[in-house]
């Protein structure tokens, strides 16, 4: 092996961890996304589903490569018709360590933890706007056009979503709207 291969390899494995998100990761995930995104993000078309509501930080997971917050994923509750839903974004990770992995772990941590804890409660559905060759991977499918409306005009083949529990995409329709509940009340943690 020549020298000039290791540094490639060792890019090819980046050390980070996924870990639950913190009170006190709020502003070094606040630059973050701001980096990735810019200012398009405030332009999004769920941007106004989180405006003036708290996400869901328990649900929430950053990646971490050497103390440093890398990548980001957050979820956030919001109304589909009458129905408490989760939303998944943004999802972030730097440019920089792209590729290695982290946006897929940040996913399956996300996707998990909420499995787990919507359980026993009425929220039964995560929805997110994105490629849908990428969110496939994680079990998220197209919704119907025509099931959901969002706040601003979207690409009905990015709207795509995840049951957590099998066939609770039957029973919903309707607007996506803010849901301005207190997390905790939400979610009893
Ligand atoms: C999308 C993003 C989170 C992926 O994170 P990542 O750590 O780079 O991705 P991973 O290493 O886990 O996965 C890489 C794979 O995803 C694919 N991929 C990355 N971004 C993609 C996208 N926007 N659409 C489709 N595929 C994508 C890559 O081609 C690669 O495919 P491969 O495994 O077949 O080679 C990251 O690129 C990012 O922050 N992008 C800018 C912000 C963004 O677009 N967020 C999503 C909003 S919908």
């Amino acid at each position: 092996m020549t020298f000039d291969v290791i540094p490639a390899l060792l890019m090819k494995f980046l050390d980070f961890k996924v870990r639950p998100e913190s009170e006190s990761d709020q502003s070094e995930i606040e630059r973050l996304t701001a980096k990735v995104f810019g200012p398009g993000i405030h332009v999004r078309a769920v941007q106004p589903l989180r405006e003036g509501v708290s996400h869901e930080v328990s649900l929430s997971f950053v990646a971490e490569h050497q103390s440093q917050i890398i990548g980001s994923v957050r979820l956030t509750k919001i109304m589909w018709g009458k129905n408490e839903t989760l939303m998944l974004g943004p999802l972030a990770v730097l440019q920089r360590y792209s590729g290695h992995s982290a946006g897929k772990a940040l996913m399956r941590a996300a996707v998990s933890k909420a499995s787990d804890t919507c359980l026993d409660h009425q929220c039964k559905v995560i929805i997110l706007v994105g490629n849908p060759s990428y969110y496939e991977l994680f079990g998220f499918k197209k919704i119907i056009p025509g099931k959901i409306t969002l706040p601003r005009p979207t690409d009905p083949e990015r709207i795509l979503a995840y049951e957590l529990r099998e066939g609770a995409l039957s029973e919903m329709s309707g607007p996506a709207t803010r849901c301005l509940y207190s997390q905790s009340k939400f979610l009893n943690l």
